[in-house]
């Protein structure tokens, strides 16, 4: 009797570490997770470029004012600290406004060479403290001549071509 009981709680043991085992395993969920992962970046990226172009088209007249650039970095820092996710501008052109703004990892090296020869959205899944993130990158491209005004190289760049990159962080749930 007792034996049995023992038996059982092991088998049932056994039987939640096999379930475990096979959801981390399963790699239709983890497609599905991935799935849903691009879509919540495709629509933030999607709300980050409105609300730049938004800022530049209303607020900003001249050099000296506040740049939609700045605004979106402070607004990606609080993203961050809130835990979120996170969320970095980058410049692709060589010449940036502020020498932080510049791929830094191995992830952000390699999708800057991929958004330059014209993808427009690259990504990888990350595993850091038993965690899954996507990582990914997606162009910002000069979307009117205002833009000039602080970055006059922009000038010389091709239309439609990338100048800059938004590099994101999310974790996968
Ligand atoms: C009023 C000046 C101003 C205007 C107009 C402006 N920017 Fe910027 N931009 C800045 C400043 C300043 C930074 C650095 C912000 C920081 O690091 O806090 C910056 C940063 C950036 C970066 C990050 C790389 C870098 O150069 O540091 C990109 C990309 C960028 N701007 C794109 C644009 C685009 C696209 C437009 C037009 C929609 C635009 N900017 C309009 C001033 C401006």
């Amino acid at each position: 009797m007792r034996l049995t009981r023992v038996c059982s709680v092991f088998l049932a043991f056994a039987g939640m570490a096999t379930a475990a085992w096979l959801v981390a395993a399963d790699p239709a969920a983890d497609k599905a997770a991935v799935d849903r992962t691009r879509q919540t970046v495709k629509m933030l990226d999607d709300v980050y470029k409105t609300a730049v172009v938004l800022i530049t088209e209303k607020y900003v007249h001249g050099e000296n004012d506040f740049p939609a650039g700045s605004a979106a970095i402070a607004l990606f820092d609080a993203i961050d600290k809130k835990g979120w996710h996170r969320v970095r501008l980058l410049d692709v052109t060589g010449d940036p406004y502020d020498s932080e703004n510049v791929a830094k990892d191995a992830f952000e090296k390699k999708a800057v060479e991929k958004i330059k020869s014209g993808e427009s959205f690259v990504e990888q899944v990350e595993q850091a403290g038993g965690k899954q993130f996507l990582r990914a990158m997606t162009p910002v491209p000069v979307v009117m001549a205002k833009c000039a005004i602080c970055h006059p190289h922009y000038k010389s760049v091709a239309a439609g071509k990338a100048i800059g990159a938004l590099s994101y962080r999310v974790p996968i749930q």
